[in-house]
């Protein structure tokens, strides 16, 4: 195997690894994928202003995201069916997580579920809920995720509807994978994976089976995941949903000013500028292209934290620099689990953790906390 020293050779390899209709599911954006593609080339457009003769030696990136202690202003995003790119991929990503002091987002469609990771881990990790028809269901997952001790409620408010994906369509994404001959032809080719999946019992989506009734197989676990989705949310279930759950609450999915005030009306301690990994409103904006204005709009009232397109240390400092305390990752972690598991995921956070640590010190700066728009020629 050729040496790893960027994201794109754990894309690569993963790209090997993990049978193509997973692969495809990450590797994907919706429609045309403009909105996929322009949330890393716009982080490419900026550029960086570079300082010299400034004492460089003692750095750090360590800072806070909704006040807890992180190892550097990066935590990883929630992804559905992490645990298809590879065999209890939840939970290897979480410990990789939590040996690097950042915070891991469970999906609520995940494989591995709430309590496999609370069972995996020792520190509190983050729930990402979506909001669903069946309240009760709704509830309980909230109640879950607080016996779990999260330390943090994310809020998608952008799947309410789901943005189509020509590739998922073709290859006939599901889960658990159709065994169409072109499939098991393809898998045959990743024995890895297979060895890996024929080792866990998690191949289902482990939040929902088992927990809601008339659910007995993976037809009407389907079925019913597909109607739940709910398209009627407003801000009073946003209310209800913070009450509910009593903790941090961050929202994420918010793309335009208006909707950022009513996020800090919403009384949500954080607010995640996102378009979904390009996965929802083809044409909307990139991320980064979107989120000068919003920390604008909401100044200091909530954090302001960003995902889409994040592939390295550059591109952290670079969303720090224009008003983000904070961001996700999404592929640039699935690309290392599905290449190495474990230890590709900390592969991939030691990348963009030397990336950010030494771009901040060529731009003439010790403490990710002082990163400001200086940084960026304008
Ligand atoms: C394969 C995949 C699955 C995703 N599933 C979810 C999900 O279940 N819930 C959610 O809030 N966001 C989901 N997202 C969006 C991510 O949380 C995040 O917004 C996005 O991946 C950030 O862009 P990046 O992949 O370029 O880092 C998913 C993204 C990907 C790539």
């Amino acid at each position: 195997m050729s040496v790893i020293t960027h994201i794109e050779d754990l894309r690569v390899l993963a790209q090997k690894r993990v049978p193509r209709m997973f692969y495809d599911y990450v590797d994907s954006g919706s429609w045309t994928e403009g909105t996929y593609r322009a949330n890393a080339a716009d982080f490419d457009r900026i550029k960086l202003r570079q300082r010299v003769a400034v004492n460089i030696e003692h750095r750090s990136t360590r800072t806070t995201m909704v006040g807890i202690d992180v190892a550097m202003p990066v935590a990883i995003a929630p992804t559905g069916m992490t645990g298809m790119q590879r065999a209890d991929g939840e939970i290897l990503a979480a410990k990789a997580a939590e040996k690097f002091g950042i915070p891991f987002t469970l999906p609520t469609m995940s494989i591995c579920s709430i309590e496999d990771i609370a069972a995996a881990t020792s520190r509190p990790f983050w729930f990402q809920l979506y909001v669903m028809r069946d309240r009760d269901f709704m509830a309980r997952l909230i109640d879950r995720a607080k016996a779990a001790r999260c330390s943090a409620l994310v809020l998608t408010l952008d799947l309410q509807i789901i943005g189509q994906r020509h590739k998922d369509l073709r290859n006939g994404l599901s889960v658990p994978p159709k065994l169409s001959l072109r499939n098991l032809a393809d898998m045959a080719r990743k024995p890895r994976w297979c060895l890996g999946m024929l080792g866990t019992k998690r191949r289902n989506f482990g939040n929902v089976f088992g927990h809601v009734k008339g659910i007995e197989t993976m037809r009407s676990l389907a079925e019913w995941t597909n109607k739940q989705f709910d398209p009627r949310l407003s801000w009073a279930d946003i209310e209800w949903i913070r009450k509910r759950w009593g903790g941090k609450l961050i929202l994420k999915g918010i793309q335009d000013a208006e909707d950022a005030q009513l996020a800090v009306a919403s009384g949500a301690d954080a607010l995640i500028v996102s378009n979904h990994g390009g996965r929802q409103l083809d044409g909307a904006p990139s991320s980064i292209a979107a989120l000068p204005a919003i920390a604008e709009a909401v100044g200091r009232k909530i954090e302001v934290h960003m995902d889409g397109g994040i592939r390295s240390g550059q591109d952290v400092l670079k969303a720090r620099a224009l008003g983000a305390k904070g961001v996700y990752i999404g592929r640039s972690m699935l690309y290392g689990l599905g290449a190495m598991g474990e230890a590709g995921v900390t592969r991939a956070l030691q990348i963009i953790h030397r990336e950010l640590d030494l771009t901040m010190a060529f731009c003439g700066h010790t403490d990710v906390e002082k990163i400001d728009a200086g940084v960026v020629r304008v």
